[in-house]
């Protein structure tokens, strides 16, 4: 197995404290039932942002607690990578943005694209930065305001997503405390597709179709998504993403003692259990608590895992993830 070149020191999460459950739908004259959100994702409730809040804000909430976590301060972080799909503005990035926000003065700062996969991402470019010498500690951040790009027109999309943010602090493993295991980023595997883009997809408000009253006409500047091709792309896609993070760090499924999936559906989730040959008991579901957080989900439900005690030092964790690009991508990280 190999040794690993960087390790996670420190996680956190950042979510609004407003709870929109399946039943306020109705005061926003949105046709649908608890049942069927229930039935068919597995949601009863997500975090919506309320007015100040930000995407931002968020991932300044998660980052710190992060920090805290990891035992450093904002004057020891090189990196920050932030993975949004749903940026504060379209330029500067919102990494610069927390940046400023957290006085990490020394640090380089960028967004990365990948959506709902866009953490593994992250955390697969901080661990190349570490390996690479480019970098000592990484900050690799998952926020989202999925309420400001859904269409809440939009039965069929509206009641999937929830605002939140999550964050982790990578290190070079050589700093860490001495361990007959060493912790860390055992493998990673990342792919895309980008002939299937507009089956999830924003049409309008970049440089191709600008803001226009055509545009807001026909609500094209949000999310749009044909959920059942993307449900069968997305079963398919994470299965094939835990098998080659396994191939990657020669692990077998038995070697796994927790599976966190990306938060979009607990049917998906189900499904990759299924193909993974892992008991439910043995993998992270909170997509009930807080909808699909995108890129968010990942490091929110680590972050609570390690919390609640259900990821423990030693422990063997494989996470995978899929999103609109279509992006798909895994990680073994051992805590
Ligand atoms: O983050 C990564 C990417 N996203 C995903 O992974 C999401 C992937 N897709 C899914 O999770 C599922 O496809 C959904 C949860 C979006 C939908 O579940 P489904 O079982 O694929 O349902 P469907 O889209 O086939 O719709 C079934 C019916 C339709 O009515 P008809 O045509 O059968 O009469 C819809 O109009 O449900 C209707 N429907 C609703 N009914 C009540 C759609 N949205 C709603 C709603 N409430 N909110």
């Amino acid at each position: 197995m190999k040794r690993p070149v960087a390790y996670v020191a420190g996680t956190g999460r950042g979510v609004p404290a407003h709870v929109m459950t399946n039943h306020d739908f109705a005061a926003l004259g949105i046709e649908t039932t608890h049942e069927w959100i229930v039935e068919r994702s597995g949601i009863h409730e997500r975090r919506i942002a309320q007015p100040g809040e930000s995407t931002c804000s968020m991932a300044a909430e998660a980052s710190r607690s992060a920090m805290q976590k990891a035992g450093i301060t904002a004057g020891d972080i090189d990196t920050i990578i932030f993975s949004t799909a749903t940026a504060d503005r379209l330029l500067p990035s919102t990494a610069v943005d927390l940046q400023a926000a957290l006085g990490a003065t020394r640090a380089a700062a960028f967004d990365i694209s990948a959506a709902c996969s866009g953490f593994v991402y992250g955390c697969t470019v901080g661990e190349g930065m570490i390996a690479s010498g480019a970098a000592e500690t990484v900050l690799v951040v998952g926020a989202e305001k999925m309420s400001g790009i859904v269409d809440w027109t939009d039965r069929s999309t509206c009641v999937l997503f929830g605002d939140g943010a999550g964050a982790a602090v990578l290190r070079r493993a050589r700093n860490q405390p001495a361990q007959s295991h060493p912790r860390g980023i055992l493998s990673s595997f990342l792919r895309s597709d980008g002939t299937l883009a507009e089956l999830l997809y924003r049409p309008a408000g970049g440089t191709s179709m600008p803001l226009s009253e055509q545009v807001l006409a026909d609500r094209s500047q949000f999310v749009r998504m044909a959920g059942r091709e993307v449900f069968k792309h997305a079963v398919r896609s994470m299965a094939e993403a835990c098998d080659r993070a396994l191939d990657g760090a020669r692990l077998t499924y038995a070697d796994i003692d927790l599976l966190i999936p990306h938060q979009a559906n607990v049917r998906i989730i189900e499904a990759t259990a299924k193909h993974a040959n892992i008991s439910m008991d043995k993998v992270y579901v909170n997509v009930d608590r807080f909808g699909n957080t995108s890129s968010a989900s990942i490091p929110i439900a680590i972050d609570e895992a390690i919390e609640r005690g259900v990821i423990r030092e030693g422990m063997t964790v494989l996470l995978c993830a899929f999103g609109a690009g279509f992006t798909w991508a895994s990680m073994i990280i051992r805590f």
